[in-house]
């Protein structure tokens, strides 16, 4: 059977990766994390102290460090220069700077040139903000998923808990609508539901139901 792309958009904890990484599994392709990619930059930024406003230093800071994954049975790894950080760039301090890292156009550049690189083959499922519209716009499935404010912050909350990552409720559902805010609002390839996109609304939806609406849809374009 012939391999597809299939692009997942949505703003922030609409359940994107979750399904993106089921569906990746079911149809052993693989899976790109892209929104982990931008993570690892701003993590790279702290930890060297780099300004998040500072274009030209992020994009270097790109290009002297390596982004990577492992794919194991129960999840996807993420590494920077081989050291693994898949849960410290899951942290406050990276969720709260990663859209100001994300802005930037010289950095998109760079990003969506290594995800184009690992989308080029077909046979993936890749998650973000722009698949659809920058990274594979030419992608056979693309997906849109959306779902309140508040159910999106309580399903982050319950995942932060079973991480035992401390958070507040009221301030993660702020925090969440402003990363949407500046992911939607910035210049380059904002946040946007890709015109020929499915737009699929999770709310009240379980994981199960959403990964079969989505199969439906791939089953489709077959
Ligand atoms: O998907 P996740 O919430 O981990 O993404 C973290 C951030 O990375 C987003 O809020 C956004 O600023 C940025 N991002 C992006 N384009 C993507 C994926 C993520 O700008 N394709």
């Amino acid at each position: 059977m012939k391999k597809i792309s299939i692009a997942i958009d949505g703003p922030a904890s609409s359940g994107k990766s979750t399904v993106a990484k089921i569906l990746a599994k079911k149809l052993k392709y693989v899976y790109c994390d892209t929104g982990a990619m931008y993570r690892a930059l701003t993590y790279l930024a702290l930890e060297k102290n780099i300004d998040f406003e500072n274009e030209k230093a992020l994009v270097e800071l790109c290009l002297a460090h390596t982004i990577s994954f492992e794919q194991t049975e129960k999840e996807q790894l993420v590494f920077v220069d081989g050291v693994e950080v898949t849960e410290a760039i899951r942290q406050p301090n990276v969720t709260n700077a990663v859209s100001i890292v994300a802005k930037h156009a010289a950095v998109r550049e760079k990003m969506v040139e290594m995800q184009q690189e690992i989308g080029q083959a077909g046979g993936v499922v890749m998650d973000g903000r722009d698949i659809g519209t920058a990274v594979l716009p030419d992608a056979e499935v693309k997906i849109f998923l959306v779902a309140s404010v508040k159910e999106r912050a309580e399903r982050r909350y319950k995942e932060n808990q079973e991480k035992g990552i401390a958070t507040d409720f009221e301030t993660l559902k702020k925090e969440i609508e402003h990363r949407d805010y500046l992911d939607s609002t910035r210049e380059v390839s904002p946040l946007k539901q890709a015109v020929d996109a499915v737009k699929i609304d999770t709310t009240g939806m379980s994981i199960d139901e959403v990964v079969r609406a989505i199969e439906e849809i791939i089953a489709t374009n077959k």
